[in-house]
């Protein structure tokens, strides 16, 4: 060891060597390097030293007359007189996109059916999707322009069938997400601005309808204010690597780190919240497509602040386990399983009443077997095994 040692001394080219090859490496690292570690090192910085989240307020804001072309888009499916007369509990949109019709059927015959949630959960819960148009490209060959004048005739037919799609003319896509969070805003306050509660959620998501409407009125009894809960995300980087689709340039957001937000997948606001944000979006420049930042952004502006909820997931799938039902609130990525799911949760419910001392030990052991594992997939947090 020693006379390696010395050696490597007296030869001071393999010192130079190994520093070249380290310093390469680090270099060729360095991308990968720089978007996990250094990014993260400079957005906690910036969440958690420098905090200066109100300057971006103040840059973001932007005249009246501008701020309006991101809300100004003209309804194509409408339903005015949806919440009139109602006390609507949860008011909640879905975002989906013209060709999921599969996924909104599903949706409606399971977890986001009223029908069954006023008859069986006794509150009047709104459900609608939420819609871009369709692209019609003029110069596309004109069978295709057909298809997508052939596509809105179907959308108008599940429309007048089922009453619960709202679409506007903004063009549907990936990078026009933030449009379709101003439109459920902007629907909200002039169609249904008394609803207790928001909430917006992907189109492949399980919404544990009982629990969240047990938790909802619960909450709702104490009258609270203020209200916004999710999956939270502190201190995250704006991603800068340009392959990527959260990809954000630093003209269009220039600090290192986002507000703190909730996972869009689906989150909970309450009715004051919801008519602050649509103020808010009122002035606020709204170019950053990624729509949960967005909404960050626009909380950071009328000061308020997310709350975690270990049982509502963010990109997370629930573990199928029925002590897992007993509480989850919402679980992403369900697409074929969400008729059995919703089967199971809703045949637990009636079962469930019987349960004692002994099948709340046996449950705690379960999730944490479960939950506080390193995981291959993301799932809720391991604190939730012990709430
Ligand atoms: C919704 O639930 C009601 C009552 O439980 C049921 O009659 C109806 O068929 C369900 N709707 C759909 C679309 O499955
Ligand atoms: C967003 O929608 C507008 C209006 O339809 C359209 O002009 C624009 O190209 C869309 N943007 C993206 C990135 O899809
Ligand atoms: C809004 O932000 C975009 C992207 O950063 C920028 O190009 C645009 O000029 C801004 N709009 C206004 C009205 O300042
Ligand atoms: C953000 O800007 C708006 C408009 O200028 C202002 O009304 C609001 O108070 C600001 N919010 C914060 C937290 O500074």
């Amino acid at each position: 060891m020693f006379l390696t040692y010395r050696r490597f001394r007296r030869c001071p080219c393999v010192q130079l060597i190994t520093t070249c090859l380290v310093l390469s490496a680090v270099m060729v690292c360095w991308e990968q390097l720089d978007a996990n570690v250094v990014s993260h090192v400079k957005s906690y910085s910036f969440r958690y030293l420098v905090n200066s989240f109100s300057s971006m307020n103040r840059s973001l804001t932007i005249p009246r007359e501008q701020a309006r072309r991101f809300s100004d888009f003209p309804y194509l499916l409408d339903h005015p007189d949806k919440c009139v007369g109602k006390d609507v509990l949860l008011l909640l949109f879905v975002k989906s996109s013209p060709e999921n019709i599969e996924r909104r059927n599903a949706i409606r015959s399971t977890w986001g059916n009223e029908t069954y949630i006023q008859n069986n959960l006794g509150v009047t819960v709104k459900v609608v999707f939420a819609l871009g148009a369709i692209q019609t490209k003029t110069d596309e060959p004109s069978w295709s322009r057909r298809s997508g004048v052939g596509f809105q005739d179907q959308l108008i037919k599940e429309d007048h069938l089922y009453g619960d799609l709202i679409q506007k003319n903004f063009l549907d896509s990936f990078h026009n997400l933030t449009l379709k969070l101003i439109l459920q805003f902007h629907w909200m306050h002039s169609r249904c601005a008394h609803a207790r509660f928001f909430m917006t959620a992907d189109d492949d998501i399980f919404v544990h309808m009982p629990n969240l409407v047990g938790y909802l009125q619960d909450i709702s009894s104490r009258g609270v204010t203020d209200f916004w809960i999710g999956r939270v995300h502190r201190g995250s980087p704006p991603v800068r690597s340009k392959h990527s689709k959260y990809y954000v340039s630093s003209e269009m957001y220039q600090w290192f780190s986002y507000p703190d937000y909730t996972a869009g997948a689906g989150y909970v606001i309450s009715g004051d919240v919801a008519d602050k944000i649509h103020q808010a979006t009122l002035t606020l420049n709204a170019s950053l497509h990624i729509d949960d930042v967005f909404m960050g952004i626009c909380a950071n502006s009328i000061g308020v602040s997310p709350q975690e909820h270990a049982y509502f997931s963010g990109e997370g799938k629930a573990p199928y386990h029925p002590c897992i039902y007993n509480q989850m609130m919402t679980s992403h990525g369900h697409v074929e399983d969400i008729y059995e799911l919703w089967k199971t949760v809703i045949d637990l419910r009636v079962k469930q009443k019987t349960s004692g001392l002994f099948s709340r030990l046996y449950c705690t052991a379960m999730k944490i077997a479960l939950l506080c594992r390193p995981q291959f997939f993301n799932t809720y947090p391991c604190k939730a095994a012990f709430l």
